[in-house]
Formats: structure tokens, sequence, C-alpha cells
């Protein structure tokens, strides 16, 4: 069932756990994630990076593949569309006449006011088409972030007049997390999510969720994190797989066999996650 992300979150919210995010690069990759989280009946959102977008084709092949899939291998848990840090409104425009029931609009580069003018921009071309939209605050950066301790956690009072102003659905604040496997322990600010919560009242988004110790994500989930989003680990999972098979099989040239030869132990990944973020059964 394809659906935007206003219903899963809020659901989420309620009932105190968070609908995993997995970023998406191909159809096979689809369609292990879809088929996990059929067998665990967690709701799941399809994140779709601009360059993975570029990588298949374009906003049209990606939704329509997605769609495509949910319809043949009867995925019947809620599933969205998701753009995932989206650069500009055009692409955000782009993705939601392709099909994305969800976008999110990553301004946080801009000072408040500029971020703030966009987001609204956003949300005025994707509300009128029930389209859910997300939005950050403070900027999310990379490992060089981590390491070099420079990482812009959100201001609190940006992040009530970044939500009271555009209206926006849901929220990625800044709270220590990066993309990217970290070196050494990152430092959330368990803190720092609860008190935006309270502010804002809306479910709030992890990005970065990748390598971060499985109590830390507990706790992010009780203070407030509704959707975590996953990429790195997944990447991992499925290449350590595939070149342990390719030096096992060193004859083998199927390329079927070999892209499905990760899908098991990318399976068992979404299984651990969802188990984690307790959003099995939920669906
Ligand atoms: P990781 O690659 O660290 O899992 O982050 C994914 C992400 O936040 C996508 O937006």
């Amino acid at each position: 069932m394809i659906v935007n992300t206003k219903e899963m979150l809020e659901q989420a919210k309620r009932e105190h756990y968070a609908v995993p995010h997995f970023n998406i690069n191909n159809l096979e990759w689809t369609r292990y994630i879809l088929e996990a989280c059929q067998e665990n009946k967690s709701p799941v959102i399809i994140g779709v990076s601009e360059g993975a977008i570029q990588y298949m084709g374009g906003a049209l092949t990606v939704a329509n593949m997605v769609r495509s899939l949910v319809q043949d291998l009867a995925i019947t848990v809620p599933v969205a569309i998701h753009l995932d840090h989206g650069s500009s409104v055009e692409s955000c425009k782009t993705c939601i006449d392709a099909g994305f029931t969800s976008v999110m609009i990553d301004a946080s580069k801009y000072d408040l006011a500029e971020n703030i003018r966009i987001v609204k921009e956003v949300v005025a071309y994707a509300h009128p088409k029930d389209i859910t939209v997300e939005a950050e605050i403070g900027h999310i950066g990379g490992m060089e972030d981590h390491v070099s301790s420079s990482i812009a956690y959100a201001d609190q009072n940006d992040a009530i007049r970044l939500v009271t102003e555009t209206k926006i659905d849901t929220l990625a604040p800044a709270v220590g997390s990066v993309h990217g496997i970290y070196k050494g322990l990152p430092n959330i600010r368990i803190d720092l999510i609860n008190d935006i919560k309270h502010d804002t009242a809306l479910p709030l988004v992890l990005h970065g969720g990748s390598g971060i110790p499985d109590d830390i994500i507990r706790n992010s989930i009780i203070a407030g994190i509704c959707k975590l989003n996953i990429n790195t680990e997944l990447q991992l999972a499925w290449s350590q797989a595939v070149r342990q098979y390719l030096q096992e099989q060193p004859d083998i040239y199927d390329p079927r066999k070999i892209i499905k030869s990760g899908a098991s132990a990318m399976k068992q990944m979404i299984k651990e996650k969802i188990l984690l973020l307790g959003s099995n059964d939920k669906a």
C-alpha cells in the first residue's frame, strides 16, 4: 500500500516506536527491503537520494518501479516513496510530479530566513497534493564533522520558527549524528531531541542511523525520534556478502546470482533494525 509518511509517523509517535527509512540503489534493493518489511509487518519509507535517482535513470523510473514492485509482490504494509535530502524546490517538485509521496527539502546550509522561505515553497506545492514534507535544521554532515567535532547542533528556537512558519510534517534536527560510519562514539543529544519534541509536537527524524549503538537509538526513540534513516549499514551488509560470494565462486558471471548473493545479509540487517525500532507488527 503506497502512502505518504504522515499517518505512519503519527502512529509511531503515539505508540513510541520509529519507522525505518532505508535508502535504495536499484530494483533488487527495493525488492529486498519491501519483502523484509512485509515479512516483519513493518511500515517502511523507501528513501531515494538525488544521486540514486540519477543512477537509476530518473524520478519517474524510481516512482514507477517502487509502485510496480508493491503491486507485483503483493506488499500490503504501508510504503512511502521519499526524496532524501532534496537540494532544491525544483528537485522536490520533480519527484512529487513523478509519484513520490513524501519529500525532504534540505535547505539547512542556508540561514534560517532562507531555509524557511525555501521550505514554505515546497510545502505550498506538496500539501495540496497530500505529499508530506520533511525539513532539516542545524546541519547533519559527514564523518569529517564528527572527527573535527564541528557538528552544527540544531538551535531550539530556530526549530520552533521553522516548524511554525512552514507547517512541515516532520523535522530532522541536527542532534549529533552524521552520515556514514563513526570513528568513535557519536554524541547524540537526547536532551535536545526531547526539548524539540516538546517545542514542536512533530514526529522527529534521525539521519545518519548507521553505526549508532542500540541503546542510544532506543533512548532517541523514547525522546521523540519517529523515523530513522539507514543507508551505510545496508551497503556494508550487502557488499561484504557479495565480496565473500565472489571469492568463493570465482567462476560465476550471472549478474542475477551475484546481486542476489547479498540479499539474505541485507534482509537480516533490515529485520534487526525493524526489531530495534519496534516497528514490527505495526502494519
Ligand atoms: P547512514 O548512511 O549513516 O545510515 O545515513 C543515512 C541517512 O541519513 C540518509 O539520509
